[in-house]
């Protein structure tokens, strides 16, 4: 990180801000509709109060954990980012190589600038993560590449029928520069997403075009047997879902809004968890993303019932500011500052942080 180190996430937010143009900074920080729920993630982890236990001899918190059973230094993995080269040349290379510095997983976007075979040399744990596309042979031959590149998990996200609607991204006619392309989608199919057209979003546009609405259980089960990877849905806040997804021969769900992206004013994704985790009672793996932005926030989403947690854009706002290496500071700040709420929180591992109290507060 250049000049000065940023100590927080919001510092790195800053100097991202202030390199990217306004409308690459739009479409990473922006929601849908009136960005309630965007706010409402934030409102809400502020409103969980930690109760910290003392007098239990922690000296250094074990920050180490395992996520879909595979062994994790911290208890976060990196979240699903579209089109990363966006952001600096490097893009997904440069956010893997963070991800396998760090000792966490690192999730692979459907619609990754770079392709999974070339992030497997990166040495990163890679989950993939399965957009539904309307053709099933697509759909099927991503999933054997996945497999073939090593990665170890395949994550469908279930929250996007179609894209929310980003009222940035239509003020801005956002499209994606030539040079930016969808590693893994012919360019057939992808051209319209470079299609620069006035009050429209280019990137809904070819969403609408590529990924199939009507995704349905169906669809889950029939991947179930098609592949031996640990299966994840990726999107659901309501627990009766949650339930049918362990019906569903799932093995894990991330309770999320997408960051506030898709359904604007659905609920916040720290408070709908407690009821997921709930009805789940240690049948399958409950993962959080949305508005973490701290080790604070790892450790009220480890005591409202997640085993982990999904870190989403602070790691765009790295790679914005400084490549690979900010990334990496994103990572190592998350790191500290989760050792550090941990020891303040009298934890001495993950399994004691998923045992705290929590308490909700309402601001006056
Ligand atoms: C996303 N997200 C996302 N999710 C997904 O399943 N596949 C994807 O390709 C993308 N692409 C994407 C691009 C950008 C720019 C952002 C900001 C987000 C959603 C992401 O995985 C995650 O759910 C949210 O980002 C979590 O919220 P925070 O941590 O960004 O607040
Ligand atoms: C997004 C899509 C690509 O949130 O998932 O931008």
């Amino acid at each position: 990180m250049a000049r000065d180190e940023p100590l927080t996430v919001a510092d790195v937010a800053r100097l991202a801000e202030a390199r990217l143009p306004k409308e690459l900074w739009d479409y990473v920080e922006g929601g849908s509709g009136a960005e309630t729920t965007l706010a409402a993630n934030r409102a809400a982890l502020d409103a969980v109060a930690l109760v910290p236990r003392v007098l239990g001899g922690t000296e250094a918190p074990d920050p180490t954990t395992r996520l879909l059973g595979s062994a994790a230094a911290l208890p976060f993995a990196v979240a699903p980012m579209a089109y990363q080269r966006l952001l600096h040349p490097d893009g997904e290379l440069a956010t893997a190589a963070a991800a396998a510095a760090a000792g966490v997983p690192y999730l692979v976007s459907t619609l990754s600038s770079v392709p999974v075979e070339d992030l497997a040399k990166t040495g990163a744990t890679l989950w993939f993560q399965l957009y539904w596309l309307r053709s099933r042979g697509l759909v099927e031959s991503l999933v054997r590449r996945a497999e073939d590149a090593g990665c170890e998990a395949l994550m469908v996200t279930v929250d996007v029928p179609v894209m929310g609607r980003r009222l940035r991204d239509v003020r801005n006619s956002f499209a994606l520069p030539d040079d930016v392309v969808a590693a893994h989608l012919d360019e057939g199919s992808v051209g319209r997403a470079h299609d620069h057209r006035h009050g429209s979003s280019a990137i809904a546009a070819h969403t609408a075009a590529a990924f199939a609405p009507g995704l349905g259980w169906a669809e889950i089960e029939w991947l179930r047997g098609r592949t031996p990877l640990p299966l994840v849905l990726k999107g659901v806040l309501d627990h009766r879902d949650a339930v049918l997804a362990v019906e569903s021969g799932v093995d894990a769900v991330v309770v999320s809004n997408h960051g506030g992206r898709q359904l604007d004013g659905a609920v916040p994704s720290i408070t709908a968890l407690p009821a997921v985790a709930e009805a789940m009672a240690g049948r399958a793996d409950v993962y959080l993303d949305s508005g973490v932005r701290s080790g604070t926030d790892i450790l009220r989403a480890l005591a409202s019932g997640a085993h982990g947690v999904l870190v989403g854009r602070p790691v765009l706002y790295g790679l914005a500011a400084d490549g690979a290496r900010g990334a990496g500071h994103v990572l190592s700040l998350l790191a500290e500052e989760v050792r550090d709420a941990m020891t303040l929180a009298g934890c001495a591992d993950v399994a004691a942080a998923r045992a705290l109290s929590t308490v909700r507060t309402v601001r006056t």
